[in-house]
């Protein structure tokens, strides 16, 4: 793939009736509503343009597009100009040639004439646009008033402004308004003194601006430009591939020198993101090369050892030996292993394989055990199969769009935008989430209701909006009748009184008089659509919370058509892909229980060896037979147990028990100080094969450089299977999707070739959907009839306490990236270099804290330090923070509650106190002895140092505790 230039058509697509105008004399038929510069390049005659570009509405400013039109007077812009049955339109005569020199004469009067040593020389509109016009001189000379001095801001890490070169074409400011939706650009100033300012004329950095990059794409010229193209020089060729940060799963073109990339464009072929970026994909990729990378195998026999660097095939040698030692001593059962949703499919089918069939137990568990494996047994029980129900563009058809427990902006954010758009067409908005969320109040969009709901009463809300949906007969009777059962014991159940706002409004914290309102706007709809986040799956009731919600969007009849749906926005990049592929102990490919013995049989077959009926352990389940002793060996693909996981001291005791733990991955993480292995990972750069994103769509992963380890993630896979005696190989990861294909229906139509030919497809893409399926459940449910289920609200045995008042709840932010593994070793570290604690003004005037105070952060489990940051985003005795640095290890203070059904830990509902350590003077340094993140005396004091954050003392507390 070697595409460097989009086509640029020059305004964006319309949709209206078919009508056929001439261009030059060539007859093209557009849709009504097209402008006569796109009908034009549509017929394949290109008119001069420079304010003009398709990804954002024509503004009409440039005047080089002029034409003439048959019967109507004067020359007007064609990117303005909508097409009219019938119409001659002249886009090169005399007349126009002249107007156009004239006008380019006039741009170049006040643009610094340094081409040859301009980064964007070859890759700039106005030098072409000069070309095209044919202009040869500027009659006005470069002498007069002009903008050559204007000072240059380089504050963003990533793109520069050089307000020198910037022909206020305003391109930039609407790509913000209309692709970003951030609206942090302006032209400031009249006429002469136009100017593009960020913000109040402040600098990119500390602007409203979040470094999407859609300027900078937009821009025509070298006046917003990658500091990496400027530094290394244009690119040479381009390779097609696929972000690796979140769910979104962005296409990008990874555009290179040599073998060197030079930036990341956003693909505007991309079934996602349709040529949109968020400041990680698009420039946070230099984590691939970063220094502190391990490109070699490391082996140490004790984690007191120094490592020891090896070869691939002592360190492959080592570990078979290992585990199959372990085995002769303790049992099949000692070993498992646990796949990262941040690996390729491929990658991760390879390895659930190599714990299956080489080590012959189920023992496989994934990270989403930890973030979305309630929507998997929520969504299975209501509509059969685990997986959202839209495509992402569904959005633009939804009338009501209801937001729980996500924040998109900063999780999501290129969906986020697309949902922006939406909602400033029109669409209503209901946001339920203890926190002030961005998407509440942001420009041009206001949510009809914020639900401000007390963590952990997720389930009592949406059943007091199923409430009311019920008894003031709002239901879809029809679409019930129709498609779904078990509706008059669930609507007897929501129906009670105690389901009622009125009910639940002291718990839940939620105005009754709102909730009822939300409700009936949902049901009113016509279309509304749900999307959520780990804010509903990271509780004890997550999975509850999953059906709730599926019940509520079948009793509206909000499924199986294009605006509505039941959404979970996947946090990592194939969270979607690993729960696909069999990464959970009960599950083979394509969510099929192993107990089921046709199931078995057709992997058997396949893989030429028995696999086992029982499911194998789940994450929790290997921490506590760990701790038992009799679990010995464990290898993790990928994932920073010792940061992400709940109760990190518990996690920690349960890793430094096991025999033999194998770490793989980019860097030494928290988990690899308890490794005896340590096998380096390759980056999305060097990765060949598939992501699966939130909305099912399965793309390409394609390899811009070799591994710079030596071997790929599968390879390394097949290799230890085959030293502990399961012959394992395949030619290429194509090899892998195939058999994925052989083995599970919904991927039967998915591999490499068709994947290459049509960009990406959404399972189940089989030979009744050989397109795939954007949209699910349309004619019924993959189950048959969706089925209502009865969802009881049970609060969390974690409660606030005289001791632990606060609720603390936790999530992201746009610039960092789960454990920040990746974007702490970027430069969006500018943005967010720590971790730090919300919390409400009201909170802090209680406890003396002021803003940038260090606090300490205790829980029943643990206790940590970080600088607090006084928020009215923040309700009122509720706190929130990130888990991104490992110097606040905010997990050391989460419990281990989890999900009934599936374990997935109650991330989002700890109690805890804060308590003011140290005041730091503003510009100070923290005082000694109460650095981020140490632990300190229990009375807050500040105390004796611990490393990093600590464990509270046994017998600290309890969740009742009371005192
Ligand atoms: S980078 Fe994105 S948010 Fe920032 S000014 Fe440009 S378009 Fe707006
Ligand atoms: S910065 Fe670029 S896109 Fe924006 S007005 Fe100037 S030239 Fe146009
Ligand atoms: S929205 Fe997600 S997938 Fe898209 S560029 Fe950002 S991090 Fe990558
Ligand atoms: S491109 Fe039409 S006025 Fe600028």
């Amino acid at each position: 793939m070697n595409r460097l230039r989009d086509e640029d058509l020059g305004t964006p697509a319309a949709t209206g009736a078919p009508v056929t105008v001439h261009v030059d004399g060539r007859e093209v038929t557009v849709p009504a509503g097209t402008s006569v510069l796109r009908a034009a390049a549509l017929s394949g005659v290109d008119i001069p343009k420079l304010c003009a570009t398709d990804s954002v509405q024509a503004f009409g400013s440039c005047r080089l597009c002029l034409v003439e039109v048959d019967g109507q007077r004067g020359t007007p812009a064609s990117c303005t100009t909508p097409v009219a049955d019938g119409m001659r339109v002249s886009t090169q005569t005399p007349k126009l040639a002249r107007l156009r020199a004239a006008v380019m004469e006039l741009y170049l009067s006040d643009h610094p004439l340094d081409c040859l040593t301009c980064a964007a020389n070859g890759d700039c509109e106005l030098q072409d646009m000069a070309g095209v016009v044919g202009l040869r001189q500027v009659r006005y000379g470069y002498d007069g008033h002009n903008h050559f001095d204007d000072v240059r801001d380089d504050s963003n890490p990533y793109f520069s402004y050089d307000p020198a070169k910037c022909i206020v074409c305003s391109r930039c400011v609407r790509a913000c308004d209309e692709v970003q939706g951030t609206f942090a650009l302006t032209i400031a100033g009249r006429g002469f003194d136009s100017r593009v300012a960020a913000g109040a004329g402040e600098p990119f950095l500390s602007s409203e601006c979040v470094s999407c990059g859609a300027c900078v794409r937009a821009c025509p010229t070298e006046t917003l430009m990658e500091k990496s193209v400027i530094n290394l020089g244009l690119p040479t060729r381009s390779v097609s591939t696929t972000c690796a940060y979140c769910g979104v799963g962005c296409s990008f073109r990874a555009e290179l020198r040599g073998n060197e990339v030079v930036r990341m464009v956003p693909d505007r072929d991309g079934g996602a993101n349709e040529g949109h970026s968020c400041v990680k994909g698009r420039f946070a990729w230099g984590y691939a090369t970063h220094a502190e990378r391990v490109l070699a195998p490391m082996i140490r026999e004790k984690i007191t050892d120094p490592w020891r660097e090896v070869g691939w095939d002592e360190a492959i040698a080592y570990t078979a030996a290992r585990f199959t030692g372990i085995q002769a001593t303790y049992g099949s059962g000692a070993i498992g292993g646990i796949t990262s949703s941040r690996c390729t499919n491929e990658e991760v089918f390879v390895l659930q394989k190599m714990v299956r069939a080489a080590f012959g137990n189920n023992n496989v568990d994934t990270c989403a055990r930890v973030c979305h494996s309630p929507t998997g047994y929520g969504l299975k029980q209501t509509f059969g199969t685990s997986a959202g129900t839209q495509n992402f563009a569904s959005v633009e058809q939804a009338d009501v769009i209801m937001v729980i427990g996500a924040n998109p902006t900063d999780g999501h954010p290129v969906f986020a935008s697309r949902m922006k758009r939406r909602l400033r067409e029109g669409a209503q908005l209901i946001v339920v989430d203890p926190r002030r969320i961005d998407l509440v109040r942001s420009p041009h969009v206001t949510a009809a209701y914020h639900l401000p709901l007390r963590p952990g009463t997720n389930v009592a809300v949406i059943n007091a909006m199923a409430h009311v949906v019920v008894t003031e007969g709002l239901v879809d009777n029809d679409f019930v009748a129709a498609r779904c059962e078990e509706y008059d014991t669930w609507a007897a159940f929501v129906s009670q009184p105690e389901c009622s706002p009125e009910a639940v409004e002291e718990s839940t914290g939620v105005p009754a008089a709102d909730l009822r309102a939300a409700a009936r706007l949902y049901a009113a709809g016509p279309n509304s659509a749900i999307y959520y986040g780990l804010g509903v799956t990271e509780h004890s009731q997550g999975s509850t919370m999953v059906m709730a919600m599926a019940n509520l969007a079948m009793a509206t009849g909000n499924i199986g058509r294009e605006g509505v749906g039941v959404n979970p926005l996947r946090g990592q990049n194939n969270v979607q892909g690993s729960c696909d592929m069999g990464s959970f102990p009960h599950e083979l490919a394509g969510y099929r229980h192993v107990s089921d013995s046709a199931v078995r049989e057709v992997f058997e077959a396949v893989w030429g060896t028995p696999i086992q009926a029982e499911p194998g352990l789940r994450i929790p389940n290997m921490f506590a037979a760990a701790l038992d002793g009799t679990f010995r060996g464990l290898f993790v693909q990928g994932e920073d147990l010792a940061q992400s996981d709940p109760n990190t001291e518990h996690v920690k005791a349960a890793l430094s028990t096991l025999d033999l733990l194998v770490v793989q991955d980019l860097f030494l993480n928290e988990t690899a100080a308890y490794a005896h292995v340590f096998l380096p990972g390759t980056s999305f750069l060097e990765k060949d094969g598939t992501f699966t994103n939130a909305e099912r769509r399965i793309n390409r992963v394609r390899p811009v450089m070799p591994p710079r380890t030596g071997r790929h993630e599968w390879e390394v896979a097949c290799e230890l299977a085959t030293a502990m005696g399961y012959p394992m190989s395949y030619g290429h990861p194509s090899e892998i999707m195939d058999e994925v294909a052989s083995v599970t229906p919904t991927f039967a139509g998915v591999s490499f070739a068709k994947l290459d030919k049509v960009g990406s497809v959404q399972w189940p893409c089989n030979d009744a959907a050989p397109d795939g399926t954007p949209v699910m459940h349309v004619d019924g449910f993959v189950r048959g009839k969706g089925r209502f289920v009865a969802t009881p609200y049970v609060a969390t045995d974690e409660r606030t306490t005289r001791r632990y008042p606060l609720l603390l709840t936790t999530g992201r932010i746009l610039t960092q990236y789960n454990v920040g593994a990746q974007t702490r070793r970027t430069e969006n570290v500018v943005w967010h270099d720590q971790d730090v604690l919300d919390i409400h003004p009201a909170d802090a005037e209680l406890r003396g804290i002021r803003d940038g105070d260090l606090v300490e952060l205790s829980s029943r489990v643990g206790r940590t330090t970080l600088p607090a940051k006084l928020s009215d985003r923040m309700t009122p005795g509720v706190v929130y923070t990130t888990f991104h640095h490992p110097v606040t290890g905010a997990n050391v203070v989460t419990t281990e509650y989890s999900d009934w059904a599936t374990n997935c830990p109650e991330y989002k509902v700890t109690a805890v106190q804060v308590t003011p350590v140290s005041r730091v003077p503003a510009a100070a340094p923290a005082a000694a002895g109460a650095e981020i993140g140490a632990g300190v005396a229990p009375d807050g004091t500040g105390g004796e140092p611990a490393p990093v954050a600590v464990a509270a003392p046994a017998g600290t507390g309890s969740g009742t505790d009371a005192g």
